[in-house]
């Protein structure tokens, strides 16, 4: 079955944490924020309101989680599927109106809006059902080691207004870590940040934090679709837990939702705006943890990463410095193993539309830092935008598009070889 060579999965440990951890220091009014910050992230917001949920303005009767830790394990990244069946809560299932990468906020799905709601309020049926099947792709690698790998197939069932609309695009997306988000956003907003490694360079140099094109609006999601984490964070609110916010007062309904739309928009936000101070300054500070003991770093496994082209994406460090110094309270440098910027990773990893026609996209080069961290959730770690992925030597193998020579490259590698890249990978 599964890959020779394969990554050492570190123990199982996927209880909650007592302590998170920040990047720096915190004084005394920071402490505070940070730990009500961190209560906000964990409270399951649908218990406060269980009858009465839909009945009041500014909250929607469907939704897929009660808090934002549901997703977001303690700010890692979420679980995804151990095999075919009904997604997992983390995994959720967003729609898009156009395959025009030129239109990244989209409008969703004419009924359904941009995600697929799964939970609803009692009484409610929740907008669909929907599970993942997976079908098995088997390779070999140039030494003829056995690969195999898993290509998800959805299919939404019990869709309680009707059919989807057949040009609308299904947006598998697995929660990513929130953790380094803070920093991720210092990089863009301080405007030099940059990379120091040298192959990298020469791709920042062409789109520093300018629109090249369609390549990149944002920073935030798997496709940089959001600038902010303040829009990131009012999306989920409003689409996935179904609460207003003074940043975005209305939910993810369309006006033929009618039970949902009745309550209208409301201008008393269901997040009162020092809860949602709070938040963000939780998400902001939080930093990277990191990795699990035993595993060590390996300088080898570095060099291998970088004659393999991985480098040229997932650049290993990037620069906070401005003109004026480093800012306060943020480090000189960072080290996401990501430029930021989004390309083309091949057809295999494109979204379908309803019909399976290919919906051609983006991808913002997904951060590395924290990828030992994920290997605590033991089979239901998971990688790439939908979570395909059951470690990071699936993750590797399914790149392409832009990515197709790096991924060969790590192929060409000997086995061993192979083994002490992903075992570094581990150590970030
Ligand atoms: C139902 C699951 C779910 C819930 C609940 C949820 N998120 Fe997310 N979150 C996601 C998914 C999926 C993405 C990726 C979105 C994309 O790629 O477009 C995401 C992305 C993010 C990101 C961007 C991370 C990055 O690296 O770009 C942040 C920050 C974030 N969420 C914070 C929050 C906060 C804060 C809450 C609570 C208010 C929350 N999320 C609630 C699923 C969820
Ligand atoms: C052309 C740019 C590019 C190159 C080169 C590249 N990657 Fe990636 N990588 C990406 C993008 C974009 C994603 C996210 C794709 C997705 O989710 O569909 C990604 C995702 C990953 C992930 C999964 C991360 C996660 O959070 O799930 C791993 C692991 C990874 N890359 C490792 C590598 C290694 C190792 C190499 C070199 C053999 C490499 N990459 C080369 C762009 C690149």
């Amino acid at each position: 079955m599964s890959l020779a060579q394969g990554p050492s999965a570190a123990p199982a440990d996927a209880a909650p944490r007592s302590d998170l951890p920040t990047y720096r220091a915190l004084d005394d009014l920071e402490k505070s924020k940070f730990a009500l910050g961190r209560q906000v992230f964990k409270r399951q917001w649908r218990d406060d309101h269980p009858a009465g949920m839909g009945q009041e303005a500014g909250i929607a009767t469907h939704y897929n989680a009660g808090s934002c830790d549901d997703c977001h394990n303690d700010g890692a990244r979420g679980r995804g599927p151990t095999g075919s069946g009904a997604l997992p809560v983390a995994l959720v299932m967003q729609l898009g109106s156009s395959s025009r990468i030129s239109d990244p906020v989209g409008l969703g799905d004419p009924v359904y809006g941009r995600v697929l709601n799964t939970l609803a309020s009692p009484g409610i049926p929740p907008e669909a059902k929907i599970e993942v099947h997976y079908v098995r792709v088997e390779g070999r690698y140039p030494d003829g080691i056995a690969w195999s790998l898993r290509r998800p197939r959805y299919v939404v069932s019990a869709l309680a207004y009707g059919p989807l609309a057949g040009s609308t695009i299904l947006r598998p997306r697995l929660a990513p870590a929130v953790y380094g988000t803070g920093l991720l956003e210092a990089a863009r907003t301080l405007a030099v940040a940059r990379p120091t490694d040298v192959q990298a360079l020469f791709q920042w140099g062409m789109s520093e934090n300018q629109q090249d094109g369609n390549r990149l609006r944002g920073r935030f999601g798997w496709q940089g679709k959001a600038v902010s984490l303040d829009e990131q964070t009012a999306n989920a609110f409003s689409r996935e837990m179904g609460l207003t916010t003074t940043d975005l007062p209305a939910v993810d309904c369309t006006p033929s939702q009618a039970d949902c739309f009745a309550q209208g928009p409301t201008f008393k936000p269901a997040v009162a705006d020092p809860l949602w101070d709070a938040l963000l300054s939780f998400e902001r500070l939080l930093g990277v943890p990191r990795a699990p003991e035993g595993i060590r770093a390996d300088s080898a496994g570095r060099r291998l990463f970088e004659r393999s082209g991985c480098a040229r994406c997932h650049a290993p460090t990037l620069r906070l410095q401005t003109s004026a110094g480093v800012p306060s309270g943020f480090p000189r440098e960072i080290h996401p193993y990501s430029d930021l910027q989004s390309h083309d990773m091949g057809t295999e990893l494109d979204d379908r539309d309803v019909k399976g026609r290919i919906a051609h996209g983006l991808w913002r080069t997904a951060p590395l830092w924290g990828l030992g961290d994920a290997m605590r959730f033991g089979p239901e770690a998971s990688f790439l935008h939908d979570a395909r992925a059951r470690n990071v030597e699936e993750a590797v193998l399914w790149h392409g598009g832009e990515a197709r020579a790096a991924r060969d490259r790590f192929c060409a590698l000997s086995a061993s070889q192979r083994s002490t890249l992903l075992r570094w990978l581990e150590t970030l």
